[in-house]
């Protein structure tokens, strides 16, 4: 480390507190404690393919016990009898091959949140291909085109397979990025409706209020499991990928009030890193930190899920909880690597002219007094799709007079947000909180096809919070 390096890695040593300014050695020349992240690492899936630039990979969806809360079996449904499915980890521009098999009672189909894919390729039943019935196979073929961390879930029927298991991590790296921002971990989110006895809660449990609220699960998982230990050192940095795969629940996450450096999320780094003291997720987001461990050799500490205000009853009575232990081994401390706050050039997309759409989201009932939402009243089986050609950029506003926020995520394309303002960034999924709005910018660059939009709470993408989105092909 340059001499200019070391004096500003020992300034941020001082600035974090409690690490002693005379630590030897510096953060990038020491290794993780042993098994550090053996506990909650994500194993990955088996490469069948030598081509180190193609990962080619059987992925079979299929019901599994497993003991999620001790001493009582749930019948997980899995993609290879993992839970999550297992870890897809790939460099930009490389080639990804999923032959897939339906061993379910129901049919299914893979989507994959947030890549830029061709439209085939996008995994929604009825719009891209036909459902996968049980038995039946597909095999998935496609270039992951951008860095960023990404995920995996079904698209027929999602609230009730997701919230029974079905999700993955999917991880994409710029081979080009700077190591230094700490060795990588997953960290997929998500909770399961269990009963008593450790079954599965029916999908459509709580009828009109489940439809209303978004359904959250009795149980909180960190990587499928219920409190897992990971393993720090003072001052060792960690790459912590978060991916909130929950069907409904939003995460506020604090590890006391320790500092976390965001890099970016959906779409890779933004443009500047953040300083920031929680992680705030929303279902479908993916977040990046640099997390630096900041206690003492030989603590224990706690990673804390708090209520998060997303409308009404979401924080009424209800009290924090704990997720995952963080045990800060003996070792002496290290120093620090300071995180660049430049990190990418990302141009403003040009909007001068483009057209516009507002998106309205509602909530209402149908005939039967159940609940029924939609996009600018309209539920997603009715809705007509929004037209836009190969090569355009449109300014959308989605709107939310609702009295709950809703996580809106668009396939096959990032977008920015363009207010309120922010760190700029390549982003799939926004919050838009109760009574307000996000104004995005969208490019169609290519792959023309019928795209979806909608909210990721998933029971209510299920109840109708969904449109579409015609991209034609350019002239
Ligand atoms: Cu992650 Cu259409 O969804
Ligand atoms: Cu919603």
């Amino acid at each position: 480390m340059s001499s200019y390096g070391s004096w500003l890695a020992v300034l941020v040593a001082a600035w974090l507190g409690g690490l002693p300014v005379l630590a030897q050695q510096g953060s990038a020349d020491v290794a993780q404690p042993d098994n550090w992240d053996a506990e909650v690492a994500i194993p990955p899936a088996r490469d069948i393919d030598p081509d180190p630039r193609v990962l080619e990979v059987d992925l079979e969806a299929y019901v599994k016990p497993m003991e999620i809360v001790p001493g009582k079996m749930t019948a997980v449904w899995t993609y290879n009898g993992q839970l999550p499915g297992p870890l897809l980890k790939l460099n930009a521009g490389d080639r990804l091959i999923v032959h897939f098999r339906n061993s379910l009672p129901v049919p299914t189909s893979i989507h994959w949140h947030g890549l830029r894919i061709p439209n085939a390729m996008d995994g929604v039943p009825g719009f891209t291909q036909a459902p996968i019935e049980p038995g039946g196979e597909f095999t998935y073929d496609f270039i992951v085109p951008d860095a960023g961390t990404f995920w995996y879930h079904p698209h027929y029927d999602s609230a009730a397979q997701v919230g029974y298991g079905l999700y993955g991590p999917l991880v994409v790296n710029d081979p080009g990025e700077p190591a230094a921002f700490g060795d990588e971990l997953v960290l997929l989110l998500s909770d399961m409706s269990l009963d008593a006895e450790g079954q599965l809660q029916e999908p459509k449990s709580g009828g009109r209020f489940g439809d209303l609220f978004g359904r959250e699960g009795s149980v909180l998982l960190v990587n499928g499991q219920v409190l897992p230990t990971l393993k720090v050192r003072q001052g060792k940095q960690q790459r912590w990928r978060v991916i909130n795969a929950a069907r409904t629940r939003y995460y506020t996450l604090r590890y006391r009030r320790s500092p976390l450096v965001l890099l970016g999320g959906d779409g890779g780094l933004a443009a500047e890193s953040r300083t920031v003291d929680e992680i705030k997720i929303v279902p479908g987001q993916r977040l990046d930190f640099v997390f630096t461990p900041p206690d003492a050799p030989g603590t224990a500490g706690k990673l804390r899920w708090y209520p998060t205000d997303r409308g009404y009853g979401s924080t009424y009575n209800r009290l924090a909880e704990d997720i995952m232990h963080i045990v800060t081994v003996d070792d002496p401390a290290v120093v620090p690597v300071t995180i660049p706050r430049q990190l990418r050039d990302i141009a403003p997309l040009d909007t001068t002219g483009a057209h516009e759409e507002l998106l309205d989201l509602t909530i209402g009932s149908d005939e039967h007094q159940d609940v029924s939402m939609g996009i600018n009243g309209v539920h997603h089986k009715r809705a007509v799709p929004i037209m836009a050609k190969v090569g355009e950029t449109q300014v959308w506003t989605v709107r939310n007079d609702t009295d709950f926020s809703h996580p809106f995520h668009l396939h096959g394309f990032f977008f920015q947000i363009l207010s309120p303002a922010g760190v700029p960034e390549w982003r799939d999924t926004v919050d838009v909180p109760l009574h307000a709005e996000v104004k995005l910018a969208v490019r169609f660059d290519e792959r023309p096809g019928m795209w979806m939009y909608h909210c990721h709470i998933l029971d209510h993408a299920e109840v109708g919070m969904m449109g579409h989105l015609h991209v034609m092909p350019g002239d």
